[in-house]
């Protein structure tokens, strides 16, 4: 074990700390997933200060003798019904100061938080084949699903065609979207619309299922919001006022260049339309018009999603990493 090396758990996470933080994470991310964007301090702080949905966060931050930050901890801890036995962790150690015991100082105290949280299932997500799998499965991690990333890049996309989909008649059904929270007349048939997600392929993953409802779509809406983000959404709506099927993107605070696929789903009575194409298309053509510094959107699927990944090739994507999630049983560990 590094005797030079302190683990701090972080009470109210500084600027000063968000910054040593964003440092670590921006060295690992640079090394182990080159090209991938990182939050920045301000973002970081923002997560890092504030409560996620249904849940709560701890967090630990290692450094060296010299005080200089080493390592850091994070550890989602989910409250909702339904994921009271989950948690999630991230954890980077500096290139640098690797395959000295760090990372399993922080474990240890991470494990110990699992316990002291009555807490089943320990989540972690790393790179396919990087240090992350090799370290998870010292710790007795599994692999529990492989995730296919992709990138749509908006420059290469074929436009005619883009404005050929989203324009397509699909008799019964209307367009519409909203920035933010979902208007009041269309909160409830969201969220059925959000619980059609509990069935997505998870692969082992003991994952759980929250039941949405009107107030946590809310709520969703109001963590992004309080961190700076936006959230965009497109939907399908029936005739008979059912929300048939929606897409998500995350616009990270800022001008980004890159934003990010939230969830997409159609409710399985409304399957095999097309209405999952015609909302992202439709999605595609909304971020070009209103946000001109977005240029793309990264998405990730399991590998097995084969529906999700055929829409998605279909616009464009294109695969460009591979992550796995990992899930370690915290009380035989
Ligand atoms: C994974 C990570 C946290 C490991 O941190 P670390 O401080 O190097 O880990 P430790 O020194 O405590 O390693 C403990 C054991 O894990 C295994 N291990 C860790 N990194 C490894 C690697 N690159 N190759 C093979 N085994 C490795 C070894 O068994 C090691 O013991 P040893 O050095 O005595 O052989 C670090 O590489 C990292 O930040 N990676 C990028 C982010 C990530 O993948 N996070 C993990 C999410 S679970």
């Amino acid at each position: 074990m590094p005797t030079s090396v302190h683990v701090n758990p972080l009470q109210r996470v500084s600027a000063a700390e968000a910054n040593a933080w964003h440092r670590v994470v921006a060295a690992s991310t640079a090394h182990d997933l080159p090209g991938v964007p990182v939050p920045d301090p301000g973002q970081i702080h923002a997560q890092l200060t504030r409560a996620p949905l249904g849940g709560h966060r701890l967090t630990w931050l290692a450094t060296a003798a010299d005080g200089v930050p080493v390592a850091v901890a994070g550890l989602r801890v989910f409250t909702s019904p339904g994921q009271e036995h989950l948690a999630e962790l991230e954890l980077h150690v500096d290139p640098a100061h690797r395959r000295l015991g760090t990372g399993s100082l922080l474990m240890s105290a991470v494990v110990a938080a699992c316990r002291a949280e009555n807490r089943r299932s320990l989540i972690a997500t790393a790179a396919a084949d990087g240090p992350g799998e090799a370290f998870g499965a010292r710790w007795g991690f599994r692999r529990a699903l492989t995730l296919d990333h992709l990138l749509l890049r908006l420059d290469e996309t074929d436009r005619a065609d883009l404005r050929q989909v989203a324009d397509a008649e699909h008799p019964g059904y209307r367009l519409t979207g909203w920035t933010g929270t979902v208007p009041d007349g269309l909160a409830a048939a969201f969220a059925t619309a959000k619980n059609a997600m509990n069935d997505m392929p998870v692969g082992d993953m003991d994952y759980g299922s929250v039941a949405w409802d009107a107030d946590r779509v809310r709520d969703m809406a109001a963590v992004v919001a309080d961190r700076g983000d936006t959230l965009l959404t497109v939907a399908a709506v029936h005739d008979d006022g059912t929300m048939a099927g929606y897409t998500e993107i995350l616009i990270p605070r800022g001008v980004p260049s890159r934003v990010q696929q939230y969830d997409t789903a159609v409710v399985p009575a409304h399957r095999g339309h097309g209405l999952g194409l015609w909302v992202k298309a439709a999605m595609v053509r909304r971020l070009r018009a209103e946000h001109a510094s977005v240029t793309e959107i990264e998405t990730d699927n399991a590998e097995d999603n084969v529906h999700m990944l055929a829409v998605n090739h279909r616009l464009g994507f294109r695969s460009y990493r591979r992550t796995r999630e990992f899930q370690l049983d915290v009380s035989a560990s």
